[in-house]
């Protein structure tokens, strides 16, 4: 069997990070302008409130810890593996927490928090404390180039050859912990039902894509992940 697995905000969410976009208004675009904080643009016109931005959420991130939803889908990875089978786990989350619960492939499609890219030479470097203007770039040398190594809005995701791969070839779509209204993630679905792919959603609450999705199990990641691995790994 071979799963794909979209993750988003939602199986972060008890780990303490924020999401983007709750119903009760509560998530980090209600509070904060993506538009000043989350586009080329942005950067370009004011780098040291996009770098004070992201050094927050780097700050948050190195207290955060997984939880069992993301522990869930490593097991989920070696039981597919232990039986011939395979998981494609993509998400659009920044944070590690996939790779700290010990899942060995993660495609991170929106990049990664604890990551800088030098807009001059291009070397991506990996990077744990705040960033600012200051900072010099460990492999030419260049001073102020180093930006978040993060996709912002009117960028192209990462790795996408490799998703479509991943989504081309599965038995199962499952789409955990996201609102579905980022694209092209949120298109994923549609194109798993185009191909006469099975599809679930695991939520909080239905997406904005719930009317796409065959099977649908809402509450807590921390809970109903779990619950939905121990039973599609029991059927396998
Ligand atoms: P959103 O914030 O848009 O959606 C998070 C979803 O998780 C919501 O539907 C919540 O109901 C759900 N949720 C909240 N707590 C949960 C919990 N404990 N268990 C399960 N579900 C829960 O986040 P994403 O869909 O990931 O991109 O957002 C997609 C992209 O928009 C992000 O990658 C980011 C953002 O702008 C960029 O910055 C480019």
């Amino acid at each position: 069997m071979r799963i794909f697995v979209i993750t988003g905000a939602g199986i972060s969410a008890e780990s303490g990070l924020g999401t983007f976009r709750d119903k009760d208004g509560t998530g980090i675009w209600a509070r904060f302008d993506p538009m000043k904080l989350a586009t080329p643009e942005a950067f370009a016109r004011n780098p040291s409130e996009v770098h004070a931005f992201y050094n927050a959420r780097r700050r948050n991130l190195l207290s955060a810890v997984p939880n069992s939803a993301h522990f869930a889908l490593a097991r989920l990875e070696e039981a597919l593996a232990e039986r011939g089978g395979s998981l494609a786990l993509v998400t659009q989350n920044i944070d590690d927490l996939h790779d700290r619960a010990g899942s060995k492939e993660v495609i991170h499609m929106h990049g990664e928090l604890f990551k800088v890219r030098c807009v001059a030479c291009a070397t991506t470097i990996p990077w744990r404390e705040d960033l600012g203007l200051e900072d010099q770039c460990p492999s030419c040398a260049q001073i102020g180039s180093l930006r978040p190594h993060v996709v912002w809005f009117g960028e192209m995701p990462m790795r996408m050859d490799d998703i479509y791969l991943a989504l081309y070839g599965a038995d199962l779509f499952v789409a955990i912990g996201t609102s579905g209204s980022v694209y092209p993630a949120a298109g994923f679905v549609s194109e798993a039902r185009a191909l006469g792919v099975r599809t679930c959603e695991i939520n909080l609450e239905p997406s904005d894509n719930a009317s796409h999705f065959d099977d649908k199990r809402y509450g807590k990641a921390s809970e109903v992940v779990p619950a939905w691995i121990e039973e599609t790994i029991a059927t396998m």
